[in-house]
């Protein structure tokens, strides 16, 4: 039984995904060098000193610790401006429906994302008050693919693994989840989340009752 949904929030709730590319893509002009959105997909899920090594590694490029540091937060801070402005309306297509459905049925709702500014958007879009857990990169040691973030996120709702279902658009947060003992639900193409128990083009038209049964059938 499904007692639980845990939820990535970029790429699955929210279309932060551009935001995060445009400002790698700005970091990359600066250094001099060209981050294809082919290049972006490497950075989904991962952390964000993780993402600024994979871009360094794009462009062949060797820096200090502390000029990674510098890097990493010029980075954000562009991040930030854009987020910053974000509203509801980003929130993305059958997200809130589900959220609202999985309440309607007792399923406790967490967030398990990697992103340190998560609290940012997800107060910026009004979608705070649909978790009953929130746990995010200020909370985390470890970066998906460790499982960490889902672990902790079922221990704060008190639901064992195996009744939590996890949805995520990064293949290392599909890896998360199964080395969490989850089950997951991969939300984009069965070509990159094909390790994923279902795969759905987006949380357009998901609802409990059709959870329970994709779930069963596999
Ligand atoms: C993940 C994103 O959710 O969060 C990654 O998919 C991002 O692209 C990571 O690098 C860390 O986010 P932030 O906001 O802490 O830089
Ligand atoms: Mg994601």
């Amino acid at each position: 039984t499904i007692q639980a949904c845990l939820f990535d929030l970029d790429g699955v709730l929210v279309d932060t995904a551009k935001y995060h590319y445009i400002a790698w893509k700005e970091l990359a002009d600066k250094l001099g060098f060209e981050f294809t959105e082919k290049d972006n997909e490497r950075l989904k899920g991962v952390s964000r000193a993780a993402s600024l090594n994979i871009l360094l590694e794009i462009g062949g490029l060797t820096f200090s610790e502390d000029e990674k540091a510098r890097l990493a937060e010029e980075k954000n801070n562009r991040y930030v401006e854009y987020i910053s402005k974000m509203d509801s309306s980003e929130i993305l297509p059958g997200a809130l429906e589900f959220l609202k459905d999985c309440r309607d049925n007792g399923i406790k709702v967490a967030l398990g994302s990697a992103s340190k500014n998560a609290m940012t958007i997800l107060n910026n879009t009004g979608l705070t008050p649909y978790f009953d857990a929130i746990i995010d990169g200020t909370k985390t040691s470890a970066a998906k693919p460790d499982p960490e973030v889902f672990l902790l996120g079922a221990q704060e709702l008190g639901v064992p693994a195996e009744n939590s279902i996890v949805f995520e658009d990064a293949e290392a947060g599909v890896e998360a989840a199964s080395r969490a003992g989850m089950a997951s639900v991969g939300i984009g193409s069965p070509d990159t989340l094909g390790a994923a128990n279902i795969v759905v083009p987006s949380l357009q038209d998901m609802n409990v009752v059709r959870l329970r049964e994709a779930l069963s059938a596999v």
